[in-house]
């Protein structure tokens, strides 16, 4: 494990400062989310309608016509009832009527095989049997005949026309509901949604804006990936949170409770029956919970070593390419992967036991409420509706809880995700703008090192009390062995990095108390490793600057040289380069780079090793470039062939972090130091190289 993602592997507990602080970015959308959540009651209350529905259905239409009838004088008859007439008497089904007139003959629908009877004077429960007795149909009850009527379809009919009706309208509302809730449920599904994307969308500005700005010794700590990982997965993993925990948490609850609530108001019994596997269901919970806890935290340490290896891989191909060490890398890699394989096929393992076993659960459920409900169905203690309910209600009862564990897996990772997230976030960069800026205009170009000491880490002194003034207009070389420190001076004039004692003055204002895009502005920089950003040559000369035209590109180009070699490409200007520039060769990628920093017309121009990768004749052409360029400009070199600096006003020779000889270089010469030792050591390499 080579430290990459290692943050990624700390498991985080729900934490509620970290909850709330979550909340606070969904604020802008709370009145949104709060809407959702209403129109999730709708949904809700719509899921719980159907088998309410079908119940009424069942019950009060289909099975209807076991409800017995009465014969009512036509006076006694109350509005509004419906009345069927049969036989010259009218009957009222015994359901409209509030109190049974006394005396009252009972009659009753009985079906028998196909065929439905009229049965007269049929009042209790229980079951009766069409029988023909000396050729008369009549119906046996026990000891007890009955008279019976068959009934033609016609008759049957007119019985039952009141039961088509209701349910041709249950079907209607049915129909309605399902359609209401489908488009509630779309409209809360994408307000949502939008919720979500834009909370994600302002975070992501949030982090990057804030890396943007972030001093540059954090990049040093701070490998790409991770950073990367930070604005695209952890915010991802925000969204699902807010999305599909949040506001569905509340829709869960809903049904759960609404389940519950209409149950118990339906059948208090059967309710009991129902739920009592619920203990068996918290329990398997509170188990699946932990195994999978631990599954998953070993699947995202695998990841993150998947990661960890394919970035450095990748980055490094060429070094693996070089040295053949394909076979052994992809030995490693093989092992990896194989282990993220068994890692996740555990967490499988541990969801294939969960699902089917809450299934089992269900199914117990169900099998409860048969044992219990039909008999007493049987004994018309229980409608079949009612029953027919609780089945669809368990079925809607378990969807939540089945979800349950894959909601706590996405609220686990949020709060590891947001965590990681919040660390960015409150990292603050030392390196920040003083909050009363002296104004500054364009430099003169006069810099001042005071007395400037410097360690990238602790007191690993890089710079030791280097004091130096560069006058404006002067061009200034920096020359030193490798390590010595130049390009860490170059960091401090930019201000990459702050200094820990002394001071730096431009202009004799230290740039601790400017604006840094003030400072920046007016420094244009040719770096010891050119970065060049994805898009064409003219944008990577421009970098998004409007005022710089076309015809501005081309001239600093050609001051530059950078021209002849761009005019060789087949679109020329508009040619695409890679990231990093791979397509360009590196001395083409300095031309550039030498372009770039001309077209911002910096008062001070820096050049870390500019002409290292050059040829000896473009090095001489950009030695006449430069000297056009450089006038009326403070520039400061490094370079390591003393060669290309000979003409400098000045030259530093820096060792060790502190500066050992400063003079121009016939001053140096003549003193015989350091300096006269580099000269010499270069004089004789090129000798012995012409030889
Ligand atoms: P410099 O990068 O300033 O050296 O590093 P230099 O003079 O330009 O060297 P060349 O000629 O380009 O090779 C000075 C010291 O600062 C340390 C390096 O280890 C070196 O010893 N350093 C540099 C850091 O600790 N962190 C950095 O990010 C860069
Ligand atoms: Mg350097």
């Amino acid at each position: 494990m080579n430290g990459f993602h290692e943050d990624e592997l700390q498991e985080k507990p729900i934490d509620l400062h970290i909850f709330r602080r979550l909340l606070k970015y969904a604020r802008p959308y709370a009145a949104l989310m709060v809407f959702c959540i209403l129109l999730l009651m709708v949904v809700t209350a719509a899921d719980l309608a159907q088998p309410y529905i079908v119940r009424s259905a069942l019950d009060g239409y289909i099975n209807a016509f076991k409800i017995p009838y009465l014969e009512v004088p036509r006076d006694k008859i109350p509005p509004g009832a419906h009345t069927v007439s049969w036989h010259d008497k009218t009957l009222v089904r015994s359901s409209d009527l509030s109190q049974a007139p006394p005396g009252a003959t009972h009659y009753r629908i009985v079906e028998q095989h196909g065929k439905y009877y009229l049965v007269q004077g049929f009042a209790e429960n229980g079951n009766v049997i069409i029988e023909t007795v000396d050729g008369e149909i009549v119906a046996r009850q026990g000891e007890k005949l009955l008279k019976a009527f068959p009934l033609d379809p016609d008759e049957l009919k007119r019985f039952r026309a009141r039961d088509v009706e209701g349910l041709t309208r249950l079907s209607l509302i049915f129909v309605l509901i399902l359609f209401i809730r489908f488009a509630v449920n779309y409209v809360q599904v994408y307000l949502l949604q939008y919720a979500g994307q834009n909370i994600i969308l302002n975070l992501r500005k949030e982090i990057f804006s804030h890396i943007e700005n972030m001093h540059l010794s954090y990049f040093d700590k701070n490998p790409v990936g991770r950073l990367v990982t930070r604005v695209t997965n952890d915010t991802e993993t925000l969204n699902e949170m807010y999305t599909s925990v949040l506001v569905n948490l509340f829709k869960d609850l809903f049904l759960l409770l609404g389940i519950i609530i209409v149950m118990m108001r339906m059948n208090f019994r059967m309710a009991i029956a129902a739920l009592s596997v619920a203990p068996i269901i918290a329990v398997a919970t509170v188990i699946f919970r932990n195994k999978a806890r631990e599954a998953y935290r070993e699947v995202r340490k695998k990841i993150a070593r998947i990661n960890a290896t394919l970035s450095e891989n990748i980055t490094g191909m060429k070094v693996i390419q070089i040295f053949n060490r394909e076979a052994k890398k992809f030995a490693e890699f093989d092992r990896i992967n194989r282990e993220y394989y068994l890692a996740t096929m555990r967490e499988l393992q541990v969801f294939a036991v969960f699902r089917p076993f809450l299934d089992l659960v269900y199914y117990l459920s169900l099998s409860l409420l048969i044992w219990y409900g039909g008999p007493r169905v049987i004994r018309g203690m229980l409608s079949f509706g009612t029953l027919y309910a609780f089945v669809h209600y368990m079925g809607q009862f378990f969807q939540p809880i089945n979800d349950l564990a894959e909601k706590f897996n996405i609220l686990q990772s949020a709060m590891a995700s947001s965590e990681r997230i919040f660390q960015v976030l409150d990292t603050e960069s030392p390196i920040k703008d003083p909050s009363d800026p002296v104004a500054v205009g364009r430099f003169r170009g006069e810099i001042e090192f005071r007395n400037v000491w410097f360690a990238y880490e602790g007191e690993d002194w890089v710079l030791k009390d280097v004091s130096f003034k560069v006058e404006p207009g002067e061009t200034v070389a920096l020359v030193g062995a490798t390590g010595a420190g130049k390009t860490s001076i170059i960091n401090l004039i930019c201000r990459f990095y702050d200094v820990n004692r002394g001071q730096i003055l431009v202009d004799g204002v230290d740039i601790r108390d400017m604006r840094q895009s003030d400072l920046r502005r007016q420094i244009g920089v040719v770096q010891q490793d050119v970065f060049l950003f994805s898009g064409d040559i003219k944008y990577n000369i421009r970098l998004n600057d409007t005022e710089i035209d076309d015809e501005k590109i081309r001239e600093v180009a050609r001051y530059t040289n950078a021209h002849r070699f761009i005019e060789t490409k087949p679109n020329k200007y508009d040619e695409e380069v890679t990231e990093r520039g791979g397509t360009l060769s590196a001395g083409q990628r300095q031309l550039l780079a030498f372009a770039r920093a001309l077209a911002f017309d910096p008062a001070i121009l820096i050049l870390d090793e500019a002409t290292s990768a050059v040829d000896t004749e473009t090095e001489s052409l950009i030695q006449d470039a430069l000297e056009k360029i450089t006038r009326g400009r403070t520039t400061i070199i490094i370079a390591h062939r003393l060669s290309t600096v000979q003409h400098a006003d000045k030259i530093i020779v820096l060792h060790k972090g502190r500066i050992r000889e400063c003079g121009t270089h016939e001053e140096l010469l003549e003193k015989r130091g350091l300096y006269y030792k580099l000269y010499l050591l270069q004089f004789k390499e090129n000798r012995s190289g012409t030889n």
